[in-house]
């Protein structure tokens, strides 16, 4: 069911998804990690697609983003970049990758974009990063801000919770949001804050935001694609994360069925392999188990 991207056939751009807000478009977002998730993803009409680190839980079984390298996010975005069309393409840098300094968050960046093939990054942090996506900005590379809940920050935070809670938390989180939207960054992601303080944040800036667990009031949604299909292995499941279907349940169900058909030698059948033809059966003296010459065409894959 390609619905969506039907819908809404246009390439989806930096200045396109900026002024989303001022159209009062609704704008959904996901991550991808490889090759056919992003083709899912993008088919199925996703405007933003992230190439988040959150590839670190969910694809490479960190416990954590705090270990995923900029060689690791560099290699998944190629992989994205080949399966997306229409979709904005964004790359989380990873931890580490603008923390030592404005030079080498540019190389960092300049890597996603060139190697990669992302069309905008994504970085964590409040006020404190203001600066450093000044620079980025005047180098020509689109920034998205991040601010809530930043799980890069793990160790600081303590653990995953809800930010913003106390008068002094809501209140540095909407001056974190406009130091961010005068630093320039086109659009910012809510992650885990109180749903009106996010909206108080929507509401009072004019770059679209992105609630990740940060309620309805937000401009735009995104969620991790394993948590929407069900493929995540974590023990806990946040109460933002809608399940729309289980994969993991229907892959091991596949595979089991396949084992059985192995193991009892159901599988393959005849018509899943491939005949000798008749005259090398001759030669051979072997006989033929079936007719049907087999064309290159038919073995090749595309
Ligand atoms: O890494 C990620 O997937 C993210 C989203 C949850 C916003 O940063």
């Amino acid at each position: 069911m390609v619905y969506l991207k039907q819908q809404r056939p246009e390439k989806v751009t930096v200045p396109a998804f900026r002024t989303s807000k001022e159209r009062g478009e609704r704008l959904v977002c996901l991550t991808a990690y490889d090759y056919p998730t992003a083709r899912i993803v993008d088919e199925a009409g996703t405007d933003l697609i992230l190439v988040g680190d959150s590839l670190g839980n969910v694809v490479l079984g960190y416990d954590s983003t705090v270990p995923v390298t900029l060689d690791e996010m560099v290699s998944h975005t190629r992989a994205v970049r080949r399966g997306v069309e229409r979709a904005l393409l964004v790359a989380d840098m990873p931890y580490g990758s603008y923390h030592t300094g404005a030079d080498d968050a540019v190389r960092a960046a300049l890597r996603l974009i060139k190697e990669g093939g992302a069309e905008a990054v994504k970085l964590e942090g409040g006020k404190v990063r203001a600066e450093l996506i000044r620079r980025l900005v005047a180098e020509e590379i689109p920034v998205m801000g991040h601010i809530g809940l930043t799980p890069q920050s793990l160790h600081k935070l303590g653990g995953y919770r809800l930010q913003g809670k106390t008068t002094e938390a809501a209140r540095a989180l909407v001056e974190d949001a406009h130091a961010l939207e005068a630093a320039g960054v086109f659009a910012l992601v809510l992650e885990v804050v109180p749903r009106e303080i996010a909206k108080l944040v929507t509401e009072s800036v004019k770059i679209p935001t992105i609630g990740i667990g940060a309620g309805a009031g937000c401009d735009a949604q995104v969620l991790v694609f394993h948590d929407l299909v069900g493929l995540s292995f974590s023990r806990t499941r946040p109460r933002f994360v809608r399940q729309y279907a289980n994969l993991r349940e229907a892959m091991t169900e596949a595979i089991s069925r396949y084992a059985d058909d192995v193991r009892s030698g159901e599988y393959p059948s005849e018509a899943e392999s491939y005949p000798l033809p008749a005259e090398t059966a001759a030669e051979l003296n072997t006989s033929p188990s079936g007719d049907g010459a087999v064309s290159d065409a038919e073995v090749e894959r595309s």
